[in-house]
Formats: structure tokens, C-alpha cells, sequence
């Protein structure tokens, strides 16, 4: 089955140019002054039990300015002989360590193939910046990620010895670097629109095999098999999140993860998975009937999520605020949900924040970025005003209703009991309008009921 689907992908992207990770620095240190010193440092590997380890995931700022996925990395922006240097710390190449753990590109392999001036092994960070700390006045450094770190740029801060006295020698001021990282990350290049444009290929056709698995008494978790062993299989890392797989009355919890009852004719699934494809997530939910054939009560749900979904795609435009996408989906479910009987309210009072029927159906945003992480990086309203979309900006749309019959803070109505639809696609916004980059996922009633349940042709 995976081997059929492969002929509908398209080919892998090109790996991101090393100038373009050489402009990205550029673009950080360009903000700086010479007397700074940026650190960045990965995350420590996390045990899982005794001595086997999660799966290694970098900071997706490391990502970002280098592209350098191992272990024990660190990244070092300095201002040195009139130019911005760029050190990559990484771990050494050690022929025990990989005869049992895999091969290391090593220092030679970090001057060679990445966008770095200087690499030294990560051994030598200690050293390194007690030669770098004197030299500067302020440090950017995001604390809470490495601890020796941290308390190295601590240390450094409160020196007290007769440099700092004598000439002020040393850092006095530590800086996040997060909201600068951040502004860049925020808005997309054409390279990283690529890899996301294959990571949302990958995951909407998973999502498309998962529909043609679905039947009678097939296991949540059986789905989310087909799912994510088809992101490996299809070249992607993983998951860029935990996948939901969550039918019937699951389909009403918004970030299930149980993933493990039988699904039943009658029920509609919801599955909400992403593939990360080079560090880069797609983000991508359809719910469909496991029967293959939409009840009249769960089309009448379906057919006004997607209504909404569709009105807050198109409100994807540069020049609209952030907020344009959520508004126009809550407008159009509220009038939806008072038309099928749903809300007495008014328009207006079933979107009141505090008083508003609509919150009992549909309690979570429309949107947040995308990109190296599922929910990216950038401030969502810069001194509390909402940002105004760009040409580059990349968000989800992802309304959704929920009628969990379980619940005891509200009455559900009984025709749509357990019903929980989200529809979820990643939007590129664009000068000429929204682009959705994981249109290939099927969506359209009538596309989900003609494939749910039947093998790929
Ligand atoms: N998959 C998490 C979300 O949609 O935000
Ligand atoms: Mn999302
Ligand atoms: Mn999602």
C-alpha cells in the first residue's frame, strides 16, 4: 500500500543552501552590537528509562541558523577581527561512540558541510568562552535549556576580579535572543516553503490512506500506524506532534492521544497528525465517518466546519489582521449552530466571550504559525495589537465543532451527540492570496465518502 502511494508524492526538495543559512546569521547579527556574544545552546537528550533515550530533537533555532540536527551542539556568534564569526560546538568524532551509537560528522564534518566559520568539540565550550566573556558587555543566552550553561553565564556576569575592576572587563547584561529568532522565523523563505510544502504532501496523503484502512471494528491505533509509518516511510522524520486518533465519543477531546478503542460504523474519527519533514511540521486534522457514509446530523456538522473553514482560509490576505481567520470561522459557525437549533442566542450574544453559546461547541483558537515547530514561533500581538498578516507568514485554520454527550457543563443536543469534527490545513499567506499547502488531503464530502473505506487506485 505504501509503495503504491509513494507514485503520488512528489520529489523530495532540495536541502536548504548553505548562503542561506549564512544570510539567516546575517540577519541575527546585523541586530548586534560588537561587544555581544550570542550562545544558543541544544536541549539535553531525555531518558526515557534507565538507559535508553527519547528520540533526539534539536532546538529549532539551532535548526534555523545552521541546519545541525545531532546532540550537544552549541552555537557561538562572535565579533572577531571586523566580522561576525560563527562556532558550531559539536561532538567529536569518537570511533567507539560510533561503532555502537552511528556515524558523526565531527569538526571536520561541521567545517565542511555547514554554514560555520569556526567548529571546535563541545568539550571546548568551557574553555572557549572564558576567552569570549571578557571581550564582551552583553550575552544573549536563553537560560532554562542547559543548566552548566547557564550557570557559566552566570558566573561570568558576577565575576568580580581585578580585569572587571581595573579596565570593566565581562558581561554585564544577559539578553533572550527568543524574540529576535523569533521575527525572523516568523516569516517563511522559499526554501522552507518547500519543506513544509513536502511535510503537508507526506502527511495528507497518510491521512488519505488512514480513510481507505477505515472500517468496522479497525483499532484507533491501527490508524495511527498507517499514519506514521508512512511519514517514515515517505522520508519524514516522524511526527511534528503526537497524533490524535480519537473516534466516536474521543473525537470530542481535543488533544486525545489514548489512541487505542475500536471504531464502530456510526462514528465519525477524528484524527488530527503531522509529519516533520528537515525540522519542519506539517499540522493537518480531517475527520470522517468510519461507515464511509456521513448520518445526516454528522454532514449537517461537517458541511458547516467546512464552511467556516473555507470563509477563514479565504481571510488568509496580507494586510488582514492574525485574528481576520478566527473571527470569520466563529461568525459562520455561530450562524450555522443558530440555524440548525443548536444556540438561541443572536449572532452577536453566541459570540459574546463570556456569555456566548458558541464557546460550549467550539472553545479553541482558529490559528496559530507554523513552521519549524507545530506551534511556531512570533508574537501574536505585539503590544496587544493583533499582527498583520505578510506575504510569507504561515498559520493553520482549524475550526471545529465538539458535542461530547459525556459532558457534564452543558445539555448536548441528543442528534449530535459525540459528534467532534475539526478540519485542519496549513495556509501560506501570499501577495496573491492564501495558498493551502496541504490541499492534497481530501476534504469535500463528497471526496471523503468516495474514498473512505476503499483501496487506493
Ligand atoms: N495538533 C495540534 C494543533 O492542531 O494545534
Ligand atoms: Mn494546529
Ligand atoms: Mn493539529
Amino acid at each position: 500500500m505504501f509503495a503504491d502511494a509513494m507514485d503520488r508524492l512528489p520529489p523530495q526538495p532540495a536541502p536548504t543552501p548553505l548562503a542561506e543559512y549564512k544570510q539567516r546569521q546575517d540577519r541575527l547579527t546585523s541586530q548586534f552590537k560588537k561587544d555581544d556574544l550570542f550562545i544558543l545552546a541544544a536541549p539535553q537528550e531525555a531518558v526515557h528509562s534507565n538507559d535508553v533515550h527519547y528520540r533526539f530533537r534539536t532546538s529549532s533555532d539551532i535548526l534555523y541558523l545552521t541546519g545541525w540536527f545531532d546532540p550537544e551542539a552549541s552555537v557561538v556568534l562572535r565579533y572577531d577581527e571586523g566580522t561576525w564569526k560563527t562556532c558550531l560546538f559539536v561532538q567529536p568524532k569518537d570511533t567507539l561512540k560510533e561503532i555502537w551509537e552511528g556515524r558523526r560528522p565531527g569538526v571536520e564534518g561541521a567545517l565542511a558541510h555547514y554554514a560555520v566559520d569556526e567548529a571546535y568539540p563541545s568539550s571546548d565550550l568551557e574553555e572557549c568562552l572564558d576567552v569570549w566573556f571578557p571581550e564582551c558587555k552583553r550575552v544573549y543566552h536563553r537560560g532554562g535549556i542547559n543548566a552548566h550553561l547557564d550557570s557559566m553565564v552566570d558566573s561570568a556576569i558576577l565575576r568580580r576580579d581585578r580585569a572587571r575592576q581595573h579596565f570593566g572587563t565581562g558581561p554585564f547584561v544577559v539578553q533572550d535572543p527568543a524574540s529576535l529568532l523569533a521575527e525572523l522565523r516568523l516569516r517563511k523563505s522559499a526554501s522552507e516553503i518547500e519543506q513544509m510544502k513536502y511535510a503537508s504532501e507526506v502527511a495528507s496523503l497518510a491521512h488519505e490512506l488512514a480513510m481507505r484502512h477505515s472500517k468496522d471494528g479497525v483499532n484507533e491505533g491501527q490508524l495511527q500506524a498507517i499514519i506514521e509509518g508512512f511519514f517514515s516511510y515517505a522520508g519524514a522524520s516522524g511526527w511534528a506532534y503526537p497524533s490524535i486518533v480519537g473516534c466516536g465519543e474521543n473525537a470530542t477531546i481535543l488533544h486525545y492521544t489514548v489512541n487505542n478503542d475500536e471504531c464502530r460504523d456510526g462514528e465519525v474519527i477524528l484524527i488530527d497528525a503531522g509529519a516533520e519533514y528537515r525540522g519542519y511540521a506539517s499540522d493537518i486534522t480531517r475527520s470522517w465517518p468510519i461507515s464511509g457514509t456521513f448520518t445526516e446530523a454528522q454532514n449537517e456538522i461537517y458541511s458547516l466546519v467546512l464552511k467556516s473553514q473555507e470563509a477563514a482560509i479565504a481571510a488568509c490576505k496580507v494586510g488582514n489582521a492574525y485574528t481576520a481567520p478566527h473571527d470569520e470561522a466563529r461568525r459562520v459557525l455561530a450562524e450555522g449552530l443558530i440555524e440548525l437549533g443548536i444556540i438561541s442566542q443572536t449572532v452577536d450574544e453566541a459570540l459574546d466571550p463570556t456569555d456566548g453559546e458558541l464557546r460550549n461547541w467550539y472553545m479553541h483558537n482558529t490559528s496559530h504559525w507554523i513552521g519549524l515547530d507545530v506551534h511556531d514561533v512570533g508574537v501574536y500581538k505585539p503590544g496587544g495589537t493583533p499582527r498583520t498578516l505578510e506575504s510569507g507568514m504561515c498559520l493553520t485554520v482549524e475550526p471545529g465543532l465538539y458535542f461530547g454527550a459525556w459532558r457534564p457543563d452543558v445539555d448536548c443536543p441528543k442528534r449530535y451527540a459525540n459528534i467532534g469534527i475539526r478540519i485542519e490545513d496549513d495556509v501560506l499567506v501570499t501577495e496573491t492570496g492564501p495558498v493551502v499547502l496541504t490541499n492534497a488531503c481530501p476534504k469535500t464530502v463528497d471526496d471523503i465518502q468516495s474514498i473512505v473505506g476503499q483501496p487506493l487506485s
